[in-house]
């Protein structure tokens, strides 16, 4: 089978990049290993930055959004026994959309199918070919047997643990690699949210975070260890817990509910250069990762896929790969202003372990988030990071 882009991964990365090709009259075809359910039920991020909104918006994507997408104009930092409101939109003019990442991926499978799109669920053994000419191809298996997809471009939107980046020959790519010292356990929860707005804690006993999915579904975070296990954790522990870090502030209380999901997620960051080789160019998670405290993960996803749809179409209609040769640096600037900016957010709100013997650190953390919280300037550098860089 041949067609123009071959796309490994059907989460948002490489479902947005058919999606924005397609509105420009340019088939591809779309790889992904595990089944349509799983990928629509598995509960990712939820904070949609407005440059992501406006191209969903944009691209005909926006319909459920708008019906059941929160818009939210700002968030809570939480610390000392106090709430500091960091109004985002009234800093930037922007806001933030609280919207499932599962939904976005379901709202695109269906533009995709309605389309004519090709999406190729469960393949198995993916292998790619020849990125090193100008005919690569893509080697996979399904229950029908072994198929070869020759295409002139090849995606890598398979994440963090796909096959595109490992399929770079070594010594071609440089991996800047950064592990935080602790990891987040996440919980889904049947309960009313206790909060409008998103509210991050800095507690001596560790971080937490109130988040949302809808007026019925709670979405909330605990720092934990690196290798904490799931199993040291029954739902009363986890309720206590983040009544302790989130109660701070007199006269609130958090609302508890039957645990849906809960599971442990590492902080890490990396980032790879260049985000190309050959014909084959690194997308979202597969070129780059970022803890969850700046909720950027998906944002960064969808805009390397806006940048690398524009320099195929580009290329399509002109010949010119002056779009596709710069498709990384084009990249790498917002990946890198987004990894500083996830860091400044873990490292203003987390405990870090060097801080039970050094209250110098902790004092200095505190002066951090006092400052943040009591300066126009600083608070609209958060801000303006927070809500999303617009996308150029
Ligand atoms: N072959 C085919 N598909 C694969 C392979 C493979 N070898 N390996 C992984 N995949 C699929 C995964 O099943 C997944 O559906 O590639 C997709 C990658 O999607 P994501 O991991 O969601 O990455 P991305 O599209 O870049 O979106 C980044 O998603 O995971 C979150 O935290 C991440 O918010 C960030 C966003
Ligand atoms: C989430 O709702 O999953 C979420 C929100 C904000 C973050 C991280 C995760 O910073």
């Amino acid at each position: 089978v041949r067609t123009k882009v071959g796309i490994v991964g059907a989460g948002p990365a490489g479902l947005m990049l058919s999606h924005l090709l397609h509105l420009e009259g340019i088939e591809s075809v779309v790889l992904e290993n595990r089944s349509r359910d799983y990928v629509e039920q598995r509960i990712r991020a939820g904070v949609l930055e407005q440059g992501t909104v406006d191209l969903m918006n944009r691209t005909g994507l926006g319909e459920r959004l708008s019906r059941e997408g929160l818009v939210h104009q700002g968030i809570e930092l939480r610390f000392g026994g106090r709430g500091h409101r960091i109004a985002l939109t009234d800093l930037t003019g922007r806001s933030i959309f609280i919207y499932g990442q599962q939904e976005v991926v379901k709202d695109l499978i269906a533009a995709r199918l309605a389309a004519g799109g090709i999406i190729e669920f469960e393949v198995d053994d993916v292998r790619l070919e020849n990125l090193d000419s100008d005919r690569p191809a893509i080697r996979y298996r399904t229950d029908a047997g072994e198929h070869v997809l020759e295409c002139d471009v090849v995606a890598g939107c398979d994440g963090f643990h796909g096959v595109s980046r490992d399929s770079v020959p070594a010594g071609v790519l440089s991996a800047y690699h950064h592990e935080f010292p602790f990891a987040w356990l996440g919980i889904l929860a049947e309960v009313r949210p206790s909060t409008e707005e998103l509210i991050y804690a800095s507690h001596d006993r560790g971080f937490a975070l109130h988040s949302l999915r809808s007026p019925e579904i709670s979405r909330l975070y605990l720092q934990v260890d690196p290798d904490e296990p799931i199993d040291a954790w029954p739902d009363d522990r986890i309720w206590q817990e983040l009544r302790t870090r989130l109660e701070t502030v007199d006269g609130w209380s958090l609302a508890d509910g039957p645990i849906l999901e809960k599971g442990v997620t590492a902080m890490r960051s990396l980032v790879v250069e260049p985000m190309q080789y050959g014909r084959l160019f690194l997308a979202g998670d597969a070129a780059h990762i970022v803890p969850a405290t700046g909720a950027k993960g998906l944002n960064l996803a969808i805009h390397d896929v806006s940048v690398l749809a524009r320099a195929v179409v580009e290329w399509d209609r002109t010949g010119s790969t002056e779009m596709l040769d710069g498709y990384s640096d084009s990249c790498l600037w917002r990946v890198w202003r987004v990894q500083d900016f996830s860091r400044f957010m873990s490292s203003i709100l987390h405990r870090f372990p060097e801080e039970e013997h050094d209250g110098f650190l902790a004092r200095l953390r505190r002066a951090q988030l006092d400052y943040v919280c009591s300066s126009t300037a600083a608070s609209t550098s958060l801000a303006e990071n927070y809500v999303g860089l617009p996308f150029d």
